[in-house]
């Protein structure tokens, strides 16, 4: 097992990486001395597999459970759901000393971290990632909310959790499809941050690809790290946590502008970074090589990196962008390249330069 400090603080908080973890879950959470009730949260999907072996784990170490299973999907990061699992706290006496478990994907990681943030003013939570993305992203760095119609993630709490488990067991069940496009942000964490794991995915992408247990867990770790050490230094994005946004800007604008369910949200992000990376090249002078090696690492992960744009969908694109949560004052800033392993955050493009990139990317 490998440990990862979110330092963070007072409330600073491990994450674990290993195998077999989930039946570790009750003794880990012994060992955080909370309440001796607790609520898992989970999706339809996660816990028809994994939901008795967490409560049975629990129960084990004494605790007192109740499970709440929400539908799958991105559908139910809404408030009416938020309202659902609440009025169930209430219902079994949770108390301020009562704890809540996220045991799914980055869906389930950010509504059952918002009910915990908000039941009582704040209860402590866990959360146990079962999906790639879950696991190197969204599980570590407190950010906690639901959408609104008018957009996605507009409601939400900065709200750190207590304890990380990463079990790699959990990836064997993830359908193909969602633990490729876990891989784009894996890649990212290379690209923004780290020359040296940028080549490790390179030479190890095909036991990558076969989800190895050992490879798994020194990459998700080290991505746990990045993501740690980013969010150790600006919590609250007020500045460099910006730089996990690279490919995003466009990515989002994909996700956005094509209907959210077309792309999945690695899909959509794997093209916005070599769309990024173009971008770079022209904006700071990130040398060709570099460009080229990162947009065949995503072709060799199976990801695309192209975009069919006719003239309604680039017009509905470039919209979008400009709609993007993280556009202040009406101008799109995006994270750009140096070279593989560091980047610049807020950096303004010229609105023509953003279209010849996107032109660029749909041939
Ligand atoms: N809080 C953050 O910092 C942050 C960062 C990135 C993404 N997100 C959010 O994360 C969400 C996406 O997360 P996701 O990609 O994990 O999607 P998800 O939670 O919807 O999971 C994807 C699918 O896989 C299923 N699944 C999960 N684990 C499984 C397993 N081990 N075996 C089989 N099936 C499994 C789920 O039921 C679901 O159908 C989005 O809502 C996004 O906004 C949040
Ligand atoms: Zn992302």
């Amino acid at each position: 097992m490998r440990i990862v400090q979110v330092p963070l603080g007072n409330r600073s908080y491990a994450i674990k990486v290993g195998g077999g973890l989930l039946s570790r879950l009750g003794a880990e959470c012994a060992q955080l001395k909370l309440g001796q009730r607790c609520a898992v949260i989970t999706d339809a999907n996660v816990g028809r597999k994994f939901a008795q072996a967490a409560l049975k784990s629990l129960s084990a170490s004494g605790f007192e459970t109740v499970l709440i299973t929400i539908p799958a999907g991105e559908k139910s990061k809404r408030l009416a759901v938020v309202e659902k699992c609440l009025d169930q706290l209430a219902k079994h006496r949770l108390e301020r000393k009562s704890f809540i478990v996220a045991l799914g994907g980055g869906v389930v990681g950010d509504l059952a971290g918002f009910v915990a943030a908000t039941y009582l003013r704040g209860i402590p939570f866990v959360q146990v990632p079962t999906t790639l993305l879950a696991q190197v992203d969204s599980s570590v760095g407190g950010k906690t909310g639901v959408n609104l119609k008018a957009g996605k993630n507009l409601v939400g709490a900065f709200y750190q959790p207590q304890l990380v488990l990463c079990d790699l067991d959990a990836l064997k069940t993830l359908p193909k499809r969602e633990y490729v496009s876990g891989l784009a942000e894996v890649i990212k964490y290379g690209v923004i941050y780290d020359a040296v794991l940028f080549a490790q995915l390179e030479r190890n992408l095909p036991k990558l690809l076969q989800r190895d247990g050992p490879t798994l867990r020194s990459v998700i770790a080290r991505c746990c790290e990045i993501k740690a050490d980013v969010v150790g230094q600006d919590e609250t994005e007020s500045g460099l946590r910006a730089i996990l946004n690279f490919g995003h800007t466009i990515g989002h604008a994909i996700e956005n502008s094509s209907g959210y369910g077309k792309f999945l949200h690695g899909e959509a992000i794997a093209i916005g970074q070599v769309a990024a990376a173009k971008l770079s090249q022209k904006i700071l002078g990130l040398p060709s090589g570099d460009a080229g090696r990162i947009e065949q690492l995503f072709v060799h992960a199976g990801l695309p990196v192209r975009l069919k744009l006719n003239p309604i969908r680039r017009k509905k694109l470039l919209a979008a962008m400009k709609l993007d949560k993280k556009v202040s004052g009406g101008e799109v800033k995006f994270v750009l390249a140096k070279k593989i392993g560091r980047v610049e955050f807020g950096c303004k493009v010229a609105a023509e330069t953003v279209e010849q990139t996107l032109d660029d990317c749909s041939r």
